[in-house]
């Protein structure tokens, strides 16, 4: 099975109402007007669609942060980006939303958010619905949402009780193919007390189980370079880093009679 990963692309632009100044939304726009618009090159998302749909993988996997400050511009932006992968092609696509999609609890922006989550999965499930179970190919798959908004200086993440308890329940159940975690967050935290402000919380049990490969890999992003954590049967933890600022995507190949994941960062 053939899994392209890929993450982060962050597009964003100047504020899109009044309300913006009275919310987090000055601060995304601040930052991405002075800092990632010169990082985050967004030609790259255009090459990853059109990288996807030439390969034909069994599947696609979007973890997050497609914009900057979760305004329906920005995902107007990117869903036209992504929309020949939604429409034109048969392969499979799983989206979560990042910190930066469900960035405030403005109506018109989470709205937007929630379209982009039932747009980029095809009608299969809504936002509301998350944490949610597919069986897709050789892998079981379970998508959650760990993204809230959050104050000013905080990019921290959240897996809720709901969510942990359904990955703990998902893993005790009889497992006869892998099971892959797909959220926004890096699961695996090296550095938990440097990254107090930018760190998933709640994630406790989840990190056990996926040390002890009961839980046998997970996909994310978040973090902007890409990265893995795995051992030899490739069990561990794939960051895709963010797509436009690295032009990269990852390739991961499960391979059902050695029962061995393979991955590989793919420059664009
Ligand atoms: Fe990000
Ligand atoms: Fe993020």
């Amino acid at each position: 099975m053939k899994i392209i990963h890929f993450s982060d692309p962050h597009a964003g632009g100047p504020a899109e109402d009044w309300l913006a100044y009275v919310d987090k939304r000055w601060v995304g726009v601040f930052n991405f007007t002075y800092r990632r618009k010169y990082q985050h090159d967004q030609s790259y998302l255009k090459k990853a669609v059109d990288y996807i749909i030439g390969q034909k993988p069994d599947l696609a996997v979007l973890s997050g942060d497609i914009t900057s400050t979760g305004q329906p511009g920005e995902f107007k932006q990117q869903l036209d980006i992504l929309a020949p992968l939604v429409r034109n092609s048969q392969i499979p696509l799983m989206y979560i939303p990042g910190n930066h999609d469900y960035y405030v609890y403005n109506k018109r922006c989470v709205d937007a958010m929630k379209h982009a989550v039932k747009f980029l999965n095809r009608d299969r499930f809504s936002f509301d619905d998350l944490p949610v179970k597919v069986g897709l190919g050789d892998c079981d798959f379970i998508l959650v949402n760990e993204s809230c908004p959050t104050n000013l200086l905080s990019s921290c993440g959240y897996l809720s009780r709901k969510s942990s308890d359904f990955i703990v329940k998902a893993c005790s159940e009889k497992k006869d193919k892998p099971l892959v975690l797909v959220g926004h967050y890096p699961i695996i935290e090296d550095h938990p007390i440097l990254r107090l402000r930018h760190r998933l919380w709640g994630e406790k049990e989840v990190a056990r189980l996926l040390e002890n490969k009961i839980l046998d890999l997970s996909l994310c992003g978040h973090v902007h370079r890409p990265y893995a954590k795995t051992d030899d049967r490739g069990r561990g933890e794939v960051c895709a880093g963010s797509i436009t600022r690295n032009g990269s995507v990852t390739v991961i190949n499960y391979d059902k009679i050695k029962d061995v994941f393979n991955h590989e960062v793919v420059k664009l």
